[in-house]
C-alpha cells in the first residue's frame, strides 16, 4: 500500500494509535477497521493552547516544600453522585461521563448544574447538541430554577474559552466533547485527532482555573465516533452509564479516579423529573426476585466501597446442538466457561450437552471473583432444577479444584445481607471467624464447592 504525502496519517478512532498506512486491525487496541485518514497540524502549530490558560508551574518543586491540603471538594449537590466520584467535586479535575445515546448524560449534568449554582458557584452549560431553548425545555421539566446557569450553544473552542474568560465560572460543562472543535486543527470534529486535543485544551483549563470540568462523550458500539479509550488516560475520573436503556434505573460508575476509589457505583431512577437516587441499591436490584424458583440466588458484590446485593439467575438446559452454548450477561463468559468446567471435573456435573445462560438481573455488570460461589450455586440450582431458600445469601471465590477461597470485605458483605433481613450466609471458611456474633445471622464457612452444595440442597 502506498504511503501517503506528509500531513496526513492515520489513526485509530477507538484508541488513537497512528499509522503512516491504513491498517485494517489496530495493532494496540486490536480495534478493526478503525483506522480513518487524519490530516495533523501544519508545522509550527503545535502552539493551539492559549497563553492565558497554561499551566502556572514550569520550575521543579522541592516535594517537601509542597504544602500538604487537604482535598477542598465540593458538594455536586447529588449524593449519589459524589459517591461516585469518591466523595464530592474536586476543583481543577477533569470528569468524563460517557454513556450510549438517551441514557441521561445531559440530564444528570444538567441536574448537576442547577445544584451546583444553587451552592453559589456560577455554572457554564455548553452544548454542541441542542439550542438554548431545548436545554430549557429540559430544565423545566427538571424543576431547575438556577439563576446562575449559563447556557452556550457553541461548538468552537476558542469561542468557549473566551466565554470563559467573561464569565469566569466555577464550573464548566461540555456537551458533548465530540462536538467541540478548534478550527486550528484541520482534522474533523470528532475524530480522534480533534477530540484529543479537545481534551486536553479543557484540561488545562481545569488545573490552570482549579475548577471542576465535565465532559459529556458519546458511546457508540460502533465506535462512529472517537472511542472513549483516546481521553481516559488525558481525564482525571472516568464515569460510565452502565447497563440498558430499557430499565428504569442508571448505574453509573467510575472506571478511573485519580481522587477515589474506581468501581464506585451510583444508582439512579430514571423519573419524569430527571434522575433521582436511589437509596438502597440492593433492595432494588433484589426487588423483583422470584421466590423459589430454581436458577435463582442471591450473592453480595462489593461495588468499590458499597456491598450491594444482587440476583444471579441461572438457566440450564438440554442443546439442540451437539455441545451446549454458554452465554452470560453481566458477568464475564470466559469465567463462566471455567466454573462450568470445574463443576464438571470435580462435582461430576454433567454439562457438556447443556446450554447454560447467565444473567445479573437488573443489568449490573458483575467483575469480581468473589461472585463465583453465587454462580455456581446457581448453575447448580437449575441443573438439578432445585431452588434455592431465599433466605440465603452466598459469596466467595471458586478456584481450580473447588475450593472456595476468601473474599475481600466479607463482612460488610454479611452485614448488608443481614441488613436486608437474609438469614443466612454461605461463605468462605477463612472469613467467618467472629462473624456470626458480631452480625447475629447465621454464617455458615465452606471450604469447597462440594460443601456449599451440601449445604444448600
Ligand atoms: P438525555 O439526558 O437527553 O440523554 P443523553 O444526553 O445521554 O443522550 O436523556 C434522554 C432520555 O431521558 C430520554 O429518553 C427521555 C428521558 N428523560 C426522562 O425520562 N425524564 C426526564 O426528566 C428527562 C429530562 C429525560
Ligand atoms: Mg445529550
Amino acid at each position: 500500500m502506498a504511503t501517503k504525502g506528509a500531513g496526513t496519517v492515520y489513526v485509530c478512532q477507538s484508541c488513537g494509535n497512528q499509522s503512516r498506512k491504513w491498517l485494517g486491525k489496530c495493532p494496540d487496541c486490536g480495534a478493526w477497521n478503525s483506522f480513518v485518514e487524519e490530516r495533523t497540524r501544519s508545522a509550527g502549530g503545535k502552539e493551539t493552547g492559549r497563553a492565558s490558560f497554561g499551566l502556572r508551574q514550569t520550575v521543579p518543586v522541592a516535594y517537601s516544600d509542597i504544602e500538604s491540603q487537604t482535598e477542598a471538594r465540593t458538594s455536586s449537590g447529588i449524593a449519589e453522585f459524589d459517591r461516585v466520584l469518591g466523595g464530592g467535586v474536586v476543583p481543577g479535575s477533569l470528569v468524563l461521563i460517557g454513556g450510549e445515546p438517551g441514557i441521561g448524560k445531559s440530564t444528570l449534568l444538567l441536574q448537576i448544574a442547577d445544584k451546583i449554582s444553587a451552592g453559589g458557584a456560577s455554572v457554564l452549560y455548553v452544548s454542541g447538541e441542542e439550542s438554548e431553548r431545548q436545554i430549557k425545555m429540559r430544565g423545566e421539566r427538571l424543576g431547575v430554577e438556577a439563576t446562575n446557569l449559563y447556557l452556550l450553544p457553541e461548538t468552537n473552542l476558542e469561542s468557549i474559552l473566551d466565554a470563559v474568560e467573561r464569565i469566569n465560572p466555577g464550573a464548566v460543562i461540555v456537551d458533548s466533547i465530540q462536538t467541540v472543535f478548534s478550527s486550528k486543527i484541520e482534522s474533523a470534529p470528532g475524530s480522534v485527532s480533534q477530540v484529543r486535543e479537545m481534551a486536553n485544551q479543557f484540561l488545562l483549563l481545569a488545573k490552570s482555573q482549579t475548577i471542576p470540568v465535565f465532559l459529556i462523550g458519546h458511546v457508540t458500539k460502533e465506535g462512529a465516533l472517537a472511542g472513549p479509550k483516546a481521553l481516559e488516560h488525558i481525564v482525571d475520573t472516568v464515569l460510565y452509564f452502565e447497563g440498558e436503556r430499557h430499565y428504569n434505573h442508571r448505574i453509573v460508575r467510575a472506571t478511573k479516579n485519580r481522587f477515589g476509589a474506581a468501581n464506585e457505583l451510583g444508582v439512579f431512577e430514571m423519573t419524569g423529573a430527571g434522575l433521582v437516587a436511589v437509596a438502597n441499591p440492593s433492595e432494588m436490584f433484589l426487588q423483583e426476585r422470584p421466590r423459589d424458583v430454581a436458577g435463582s440466588v442471591v450473592t453480595a458484590c462489593m461495588e468499590g466501597t458499597r456491598p450491594v446485593l444482587v440476583e444471579i439467575q441461572a438457566l440450564v438446559s438440554g442443546s439442540k446442538y451437539g455441545t451446549g452454548r454458554r452465554m452470560a450477561q453481566g458477568f464475564d463468559a470466559n469465567r463462566i466457561a471455567l466454573l462450568i468446567a470445574m463443576l464438571e471435573k470435580r462435582v461430576g456435573f454433567h454439562l457438556i450437552g447443556d446450554d447454560v445462560f447467565i444473567n445479573v438481573a437488573g443489568g449490573l455488570e458483575i467483575d469480581e471473583p468473589a461472585a463465583d460461589l453465587g454462580v455456581v450455586a446457581a448453575i447448580a440450582s437449575s441443573f438439578k432444577n432445585a431452588a434455592i431458600d431465599p433466605q440465603t445469601v452466598l459469596f466467595g471465590e471458586v478456584g481450580l479444584t473447588g475450593e472456595v477461597r476468601g473474599a475481600l470485605q466479607a463482612q460488610q458483605r454479611a452485614r448488608e445481607a443481614q441488613t436486608l433481613g437474609f438469614k443466612k450466609i454461605i461463605m468462605p471458611a477463612t472469613n467467618t471467624a467472629g462473624l456470626e456474633r458480631l452480625l447475629g445471622v447465621r454464617t455458615v464457612g465452606v471450604r469447597s464447592v462440594e460443601e456449599a452444595l451440601d449445604e444448600l440442597f
